[in-house]
């Protein structure tokens, strides 16, 4: 069955969680999708995970485009959202519009996201009036790191514990159909859960929100520049992946790779004839 909108919101009205994560390519989309995740987001993430910048800021609308149509392709159940990159919507409400449809037509995504609260409300009641379902994102807004001082968890005193509600509150009254809450305190992610009628994703966000989301890349073991403490490791395949790679260039280097079961052959008789 396709996950869509409707099922984000059926599931939060049956008490049912969501689990999402991130991808950035077909193979792993594909893989994600037979494993039964709900929703797969195309995160700007990808800057640091697959192209390795040090932040998000330098991602562009043709990288989440092109990155966007490779997970669509491996998607057949899953909701996929993508990301919509810094600049692409903060510059004006015609900006944003123009580019959620981008990420829709050319990106092939089911749905967009963007980072924000108060001061992106218009731009998230235009895009819903587009007809196209945007997920919200409070808390540790990424694209905000040179604002923010650095990746720093967010809501973690009474003065930005209420900016985050109602940055959340903000977000579900423009028309969001759901909201990641990023890096904030446990009760404050289940206030917001009990508060707003949207689903709440958390990463960073304790148990209390409605669906978890987190980067493959933390969840493999895949990323060593950083691994943030609300990461869970599922399975350990960077030092898998680093030995496989060692062993490949040892048998290249012996000459045991390739051997008869990986070569071709027409036999040496053949070849006689050839000389
Ligand atoms: O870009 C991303 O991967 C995200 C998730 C961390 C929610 O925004």
């Amino acid at each position: 069955m396709k996950n869509t909108v409707l099922t984000f919101r059926k599931a939060r009205q049956d008490g049912e969680r969501i689990a999402m994560l991130t991808a950035y390519d077909y193979s792993m989309a594909k893989l994600m999708d037979a494993a039964g995740i709900d929703g797969i987001l195309v995160g700007d993430s990808l800057g640091m995970v697959t192209l390795g910048y040090k932040n998000t800021l330098q991602v562009t609308m043709q990288d989440m485009i092109h990155h966007s149509r490779a997970v669509s392709r491996g998607v057949e159940s899953a909701l996929l959202v993508t990301d919509m990159p810094f600049m692409s919507y903060q510059t004006s409400v015609y900006d944003a519009v123009l580019n959620a449809g981008r990420l829709v037509q050319e990106g092939c995504a089911h749905a967009v996201k963007l980072e924000g609260g108060v001061e992106v409300a218009p731009q998230i009641r235009a895009i819903v009036k587009a007809s196209i379902p945007v997920m919200g994102h409070v808390g540790l807004t990424p694209q905000s790191v040179n604002a923010f001082g650095g990746f720093k968890a967010q809501g973690m005193n009474e003065e930005s514990a209420r900016k985050v509600l109602q940055a959340a509150e903000a977000v579900e009254e423009a028309g969001a159909f759901a909201v990641v809450l990023e890096c904030i305190p446990e009760e404050l992610a289940a206030l917001i859960t009990r508060t707003l009628s949207i689903p709440t994703i958390g990463i960073g966000a304790g148990k209390g929100c409605n669906g978890q989301i987190l980067v493959y890349h933390d969840m493999l073991g895949l990323f060593s520049d950083f691994r943030p403490k609300f990461v869970k490791c599922y399975a350990e395949l960077g030092g898998l992946m680093r030995e496989a790679f060692a062993a490949y260039r040892e048998e290249v280097r012996q000459g045991a790779f390739p051997g008869p079961e990986q070569s071709f052959s027409i036999g040496e008789e053949n070849i006689e004839k050839l000389y």
